[in-house]
């Protein structure tokens, strides 16, 4: 494989040419695999080894970047703002329409609006209406120029860094596309990829996000690519903008042809001839919703000939060869019949409503999550009010339940008309309902304000938190341990018996060896079998050795999600290294502890979580028994053969203007360098741009070797 090429350094402006043109298209090929349905063909460290071999292949040969370089497509640097784009073509927007009448309405008038019969039948496009941001992708001679937002219609935002990132877009046209295309569609979060996001949230101990919508305009409108490349958004393409000529003339033909050059487009876009067949699509479409892995609101019928398009123009604001027929709102009404409390990992308690079963949008709703004590009292999370004071929820109230793109359904009122005399405010418990501990609410020391989630403070004595932590364990992204899911972690906890019981995580590797000495056998247990029982274990042992980074997420630190941990695993290299620094760092001193925060992307927060970790003689002891079982493995380090900088900390400050921050630190990254934020004594390089300060002083002070923009890129060979 690639990776195995011969030495950056010894490559040939050809060669490099050619490996370059042959990495991207191996990369776009398992970024469309990892991307689209199928399953990778590579691993992810293979994937990231691809990456680093372009990388480090552009660093030498800067002048050989692609168009197309991979290395564009994911955490490109971003503009510094978003610069206003003028829609070459304004951004219209639809018209709805609510009923059958409506859309009855509508054909009519473009028959008569065109002076046809109805018996001249005119086909029209429906496909579903994505509730996502719309989006206009320009491309000058098949290579993406601009993406845009709709903005007002006129005027939009520049998006394009954050764009590029998202793997569905490409950002190269197949040949022969004509030299102006603008592709117009829907930028939307996979319903699935936004319950995972919040599911990681939640893990981490923050907040959650609202919809999958909202996540997907914070994703794209915020400054830092790499948080939109992390955030696995979609795209539809499903209209048009400035064409220098047109490769079809029908509304179908032209989607069609969208899919031809790598855009996806929707599935269930039809081509229809009459209302019924209108209106049956509809309700089918309608039917299929719950189970589409997107938000969709609407049915967008459009007149498929595009010369009738024409001939039918515009109003001010919308087309009147269109129009979007709403889905009803998924909304209903129902009782609060109990409010019942959840205690998670990190000991956050959960207010959840027990509803009396009700269909929304044609599913069954028994639960609404409420968030947290001051959602109950109608305070949202800044502390504004989002509801009435006399609106909070209770016991016995009748409430309007909403399901939206998040499957966990929201309380977003209270009909005050039916609330029982004998309802009374929900008094929150202080005390965790599952161990009796203290449950608090912590100040953020960053801004002053109480948190919005209580917290039990048992810590290990709580069943709960005990559990949810050996669960997120053995969770996918931790140990990832096939046949060890939530029920079975449940058995084995509530187990009396010391050759069946898992308390913590190191019992989980000891347990073949108990049980080899038990005549409880496992085996014997209903649920269990011998041929299941026998994959358990073999899927335990294959877990035996594991990627450091995999073990520093499975430990379970508040704040420490993956990303986290990948950045602890490939700074320290060992889990030997990160646990001495862990134990020795103190907050606010020394050098372990300012080594911590010179990581890129950790900050004091997670930092301090860390170092809290560590001070509890607890977690260090059930480590320790963790260690006598399980090896993590040295973190892999990037290909940096020949690279002078390997291994080495450095530190850029000043403004740069060379080049971008990101683009700094990528190219150091990629010839092997760790980036650090602050200058302490294990830094090697302090790399400086005008109008360097502190961070300068400190180097000379330390002795540490300082280099302006031009010193660093003669270091690193241009
Ligand atoms: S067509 C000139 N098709 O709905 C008409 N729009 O309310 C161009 N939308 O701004 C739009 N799915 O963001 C069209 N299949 C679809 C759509 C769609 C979602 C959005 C789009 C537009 C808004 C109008």
């Amino acid at each position: 494989m690639s990776t195995e090429g011969s030495a950056v350094d010894t490559l040939t402006i050809e060669e490099a040419a050619a490996e370059l043109e042959r990495l991207a298209k191996e990369i776009a090929h398992h970024d469309a695999l990892y991307h689209g349905k199928d399953q990778p063909e590579i691993s992810d460290a293979d994937y990231d080894a691809l990456k680093r071999r372009n990388d480090a292949i552009e660093a030498r040969f800067p002048e050989l970047i692609r168009e197309d370089s991979p290395s564009r497509h994911v955490g490109a640097a971003p503009s510094v703002t978003f610069a206003p784009v003028v829609h070459a073509r304004p951004m219209l927007s639809l018209d709805n329409t609510f009923s059958q009448e409506d859309v009855q309405d509508f054909v009519a008038g473009v028959y008569r609006f065109l002076g046809r019969l109805p018996d001249q039948s005119i086909p029209f496009t429906a496909e579903p209406k994505i509730d996502g941001l719309s989006m206009s992708i320009r491309y000058e001679n098949g290579i993406l120029v601009t993406a845009a937002t709709r903005g007002d219609g006129t005027t939009g935002e520049n998006v394009t860094a954050n764009i590029r990132t998202i793997a569905e877009i490409p950002n190269k046209l197949p040949k022969g596309v004509p030299a102006v295309v603008e592709i117009r569609g829907e930028v939307y979060m996979a319903k699935s990829d936004f319950l995972a996001l919040n599911r990681q949230m939640e893990a981490e101990g923050k907040q959650t996000y609202v919809n999958p919508r909202n996540t997907a305009a914070g994703s794209l409108r915020q400054l830092d690519a790499k948080v939109t490349a992390s955030r696995k958004l979609k795209f539809f393409a499903y209209a048009w903008g400035e064409m220098s000529e047109m490769p079809a003339d029908t509304q179908f033909a032209m989607v069609q042809t969208f899919k031809e050059w790598g855009f996806p487009v929707n599935p269930l876009m039809k081509r229809l001839n009459s209302v019924a067949d209108i209106l049956a699509h509809y309700d089918e479409i309608g039917l299929e919703r719950p189970d589409l892995d997107y938000d969709i609101d609407g049915v967008v019928y459009k007149v498929d000939s595009l010369e009738l398009q024409g001939r039918l123009g515009f109003r001010s604001r919308s087309p009147r060869w269109a129009t979007a027929h709403k889905f009803p709102a998924e909304q209903a009404f129902t009782e609060v019949e109990k409010i019942e409390i959840q205690v998670g990992r990190t000991g956050a308690l959960t207010p959840v409503a027990r509803l009396k079963p009700i269909t929304v949008g044609g599913v069954v709703v028994t639960n609404a999550t409420l968030h947290n004590e001051d959602y109950i009292k109608g305070i949202g999370n800044s502390g504004e009010r989002i509801r009435p004071e006399e609106h909070d929820i209770r016991e016995g109230d009748t409430v309007i339940v909403q399901r939206a793109g998040d499957v966990i359904p929201q309380i977003l009122d209270v009909v005050m008309e039916k609330r029982p005399e004998a309802a009374r405010p929900y008094e929150f418990p202080k005390t965790c309902p599952v161990c009796g501990s203290h449950a608090v609410r912590e100040v953020n020391e960053k801004t002053g304000k109480m948190d919005s989630v209580r917290r039990c403070t048992g810590g290990f004595i709580c069943r709960a938190q005990a559990t949810e932590h050996l669960k997120h364990f053995v969770s996918r992204n931790a140990f990832d341990i096939e046949g060890l899911g939530a029920k079975q972690i449940d058995f084995f906890f509530e187990n009396e018996d010391p050759s069946l019981q898992i308390r913590t995580a190191p019992e989980i590797f000891t347990l073949e060896k108990r049980q080899q000495q038990s005549l409880t056998k496992l085996e014997n247990i209903d649920g269990f079998g011998k041929v299941s029982v026998g994959k358990l274990y073999a899927a335990i042992n294959e877990r035996r050795s594991i990627a450091l980074h995999r073990f520093i997420y499975a430990l379970g630190i508040r704040h420490v999600g993956e990303t986290t941990a990948k950045l602890l695993a490939r700074s320290y290299g060992t889990y030997e290294a990160f646990s001495t620094a862990m134990k020795e760092a103190a907050p606010l001193s020394g050098d372990a502890w300012s080594d911590l925060n010179a990581i890129e992307g950790i900050g004091e927060v997670v930092a301090r979580a860390m170092v809290e970790f560590y001070k509890e003689p607890r977690n260090v002891e059930v480590i320790g028994r963790l260690l006598d079982e399980v090896t993590p493995e040295e973190a892999e380090q990037p290909v940096t053969s020949g690279s002078p900088v390997a291994g080495k900390t450095v530190v850029f400050t000043g403004s740069l203007e060379k080049f971008t921050r990101d683009e700094a630190k990528a190219r150091a990254e990629s010839l092997g360098a760790k980036v650090a934020g602050s200058v302490s004594k294990k830094t090697d390089i302090v790399v400086a741009g005008p109008g360097a300060g502190s961070k300068l002083d400190k180097a000379r002070e330390l002795g540490v070797q300082t280099m302006d923009e031009d010193e660093w890129l003669a270091l690193i060979g241009g």
